[in-house]
C-alpha cells in the first residue's frame, strides 16, 4: 500500500489490438496504479458510463486519436468517484482526499475503465450532493458534449426553439434538459414514438416520430434557432439549408454555429482519405454560410463539434444535477440573467440521463454484454460499468452545509410512498384475510344449519 491506503496494482478493462470491443475488451489483474502527477487527482472510480465513441476508437475507425500511443489501452472517458490521492500542487479546497468528483478524461489519456484514474483536477467538480455516483457517472461526456454544443456553441438563449435530431440519444436526452433550462420556448426533436412521453418529461415540447414520419416535412416552417444533430448523417443539413423548407432562422451572430452537428455526415472509418474529403466538406459548408441572409445566402453557420473536457462544462453540470442554490448561481453566471431561478422554469427537474442498466466490471461477459448493447444503436439511456460496490450501498455526492439534498428529499418521498403503499397493501390484505375469515365463518355456519336441517328431516 502506498500513501493513502492506495494499492500498488488495480483490476483494469484493457484491449490489445483493434475489433470489435466484445472481442477485444478484456479484464486484468495487476496493473499498475497510475500515480497523479502535478495538477492531477488520483481517483478511485465508483462507476464509468459508456459511450459510443469507446467501441469506434476500440474498432480502429479513429486511430487518429491513438497515434503515438501503444497497447494495452484502457479505455473509459466517464469518472465518477472518490479522491484517493492529489498530485502537487492540486490546489481545491473542495476536492481532498476522500472527496466524491466527477469529470471527463480526455480523449488521449481515457482510462475511466478501471478501478483507478488520474484526472487534471482543473477538469473536475465535486460530484452533485445527494446524487449516487451511478447516476453520476453518465453525465460527463455527453452532457459536456451537450452543454457545449448547445450553450458555447449554438448560443442558445431565453425564449429562441430548438430541434434536437435524436430525442433519445444520451446527448440527446442531456440537450432536451439543457434546452428547457436554457428557457427554450420549443424544444422539437426526432425519436421513437414509444419514448413520447419520456422525451416530454425532460422539456420536449413536440415529437416526431422519425420511424414513420420525415421530419424535414413536418418541420416545414419550424423556424429553429439552433438545430442539434446527435445522429448524424447528409441529409440533415441539406434540409435545414433548403431555403423552401423554411426549417431555420438563420443567424449571422459573430461565432454562432446555428446548425451544430456531433456526428457529422461519415459514419465508419475515418483514414486519412475520408478525413481530407471530410475537411474539405466542412469548409464548404462554413465558407458558404458567410454569404449574408440579405445577398441570397442560405446556409446555417455549421459546426461538427467535438466535445472537449472542461472545468466550466463540468462545474455547470454537477450544478445542474445537484439543482437548488448550486444551479441557481451556476446558471446566473452563465445565462447572466442575475434573476435566474430554477424555480422559474417550468418542469425543472435536476439533470439526469437515465440509466439502462448496470454491469460489474469483474463479469467480462457481462460487460461484453453490454458493449453489445451500445454497438446495437438502440440504448434507451447509459449502460454503466460499476467498479467499487462498497457491499452494494450507493455511494453519493456529499451533501453541503445547510442543503437540502434534493435526492434524499425524493428517496424519503420515495420511501414514504413505499410504506405508504406497503401499509395500504398490508391492510388490503388483512381486510381480505378477515373477509375469507368471515365467509369461512359463515359457510361453516352454514354447513352447520344444513346438517341440523337434515338431522331434523331424518328424525320426522
Ligand atoms: N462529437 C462529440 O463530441 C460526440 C460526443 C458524444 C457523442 N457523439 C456521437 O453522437 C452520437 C450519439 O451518441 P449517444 O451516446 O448520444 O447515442 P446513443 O445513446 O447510443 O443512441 C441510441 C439512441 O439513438 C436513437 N436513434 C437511433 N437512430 C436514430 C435516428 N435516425 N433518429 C433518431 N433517433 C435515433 C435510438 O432510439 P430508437 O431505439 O428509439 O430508435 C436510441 O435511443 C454517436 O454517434 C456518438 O459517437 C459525439
Amino acid at each position: 500500500m502506498a500513501a493513502n491506503n492506495v494499492p500498488a496494482t488495480m483490476r483494469a478493462l484493457r484491449y490489445n489490438e483493434y475489433g470489435n470491443a466484445f472481442d477485444v475488451i478484456q479484464l486484468h489483474d495487476n496493473v499498475p496504479v497510475p500515480r497523479p502527477a502535478a495538477g492531477e487527482l488520483l481517483v478511485r472510480q465508483y462507476a464509468s458510463a459508456l459511450d459510443p465513441v469507446d467501441y469506434k476508437i476500440m474498432n480502429g475507425n479513429l486511430t487518429i486519436v491513438e497515434i503515438g500511443r501503444d497497447f494495452p489501452i484502457i479505455p473509459g472517458f466517464n469518472i465518477a468517484g472518490v479522491v484517493a490521492d492529489r498530485g502537487s500542487g492540486c490546489k481545491r479546497e473542495d476536492m481532498q482526499v476522500g472527496s466524491a468528483v466527477i469529470s471527463y478524461a480526455n480523449v488521449r489519456q481515457r482510462g475511466a475503465l478501471a478501478e483507478y484514474v488520474c484526472v487534471p483536477e482543473r477538469i473536475c467538480a465535486p460530484a452533485p450532493a445527494g446524487v449516487p455516483l451511478l447516476e453520476a457517472s453518465t453525465l460527463p461526456l455527453v452532457g459536456t458534449t451537450s452543454w457545449q454544443a448547445l450553450y458555447n456553441i449554438g448560443k442558445l438563449k431565453k425564449g429562441e426553439s430548438v430541434l434536437i435530431l435524436g430525442g433519445t440519444t444520451a446527448t440527446g436526452l442531456a440537450g432536451l434538459q439543457i434546452a428547457r433550462a436554457l428557457g427554450a420556448s420549443r424544444v422539437a426533436c426526432t425519436c421513437s414514438e414509444r419514448n413520447f412521453d419520456l422525451v416530454r418529461s425532460l422539456g420536449a415540447t413536440d415529437p416526431i416520430d422519425y420511424r414513420t414520419k420525415d421530419w424535414r416535412d413536418e418541420m416545414q416552417d419550424g423556424k429553429f434557432d439552433v438545430v442539434y444533430d446527435c445522429v448524424g448523417g447528409y441529409v440533415s443539413y441539406e434540409a435545414c439549408q433548403d431555403p423552401k423548407r423554411g426549417i431555420m432562422n438563420l443567424s449571422r451572430e459573430k461565432d454562432r454555429h446555428c446548425y451544430v452537428t456531433i456526428c457529422g455526415d461519415q459514419q465508419g472509418y475515418l483514414g486519412p482519405a475520408r478525413m481530407l474529403q471530410s475537411g474539405a466538406q466542412i469548409g464548404s459548408r462554413k465558407i458558404a454560410s458567410l454569404v449574408p441572409v440579405s445577398l441570397g445566402g442560405t446556409s446555417p453557420n455549421y459546426d461538427l463539434y467535438t466535445a472537449k473536457p472542461t472545468q466550466e462544462a463540468i462545474e455547470i453540470l454537477a450544478a445542474f444535477a445537484e439543482g437548488g442554490e448550486r444551479a441557481n448561481a451556476a446558471f446566473r453566471a452563465r445565462t447572466r440573467d442575475p434573476n435566474y431561478s430554477v424555480a422559474d422554469i417550468e418542469g425543472w427537474k435536476p439533470l439526469r440521463v437515465l440509466i439502462e442498466e448496470s454491469y460489474p466490471f469483474d463479469e467480462i461477459e457481462r460487460v461484453k454484454a453490454a458493449f453489445e448493447k451500445l454497438m446495437s444503436g438502440r440504448s434507451r439511456g447509459k449502460q454503466v460499468i460499476v467498479f467499487h460496490q462498497e457491499g452494494k450501498e450507493e455511494v453519493v455526492g456529499e451533501k453541503k452545509e445547510g442543503m437540502e439534498g434534493e435526492k434524499e428529499e425524493q428517496s424519503e418521498e420515495n420511501e414514504k410512498g413505499q410504506s405508504e403503499e406497503k401499509r395500504e397493501e398490508q391492510k388490503e390484505g388483512k381486510e381480505e384475510e378477515q373477509e375469507g375469515k368471515e365467509e369461512e365463518q359463515e359457510g361453516k355456519e352454514e354447513e352447520e344449519k344444513e346438517d341440523k336441517d337434515e338431522k331434523e328431516e331424518q328424525s320426522e
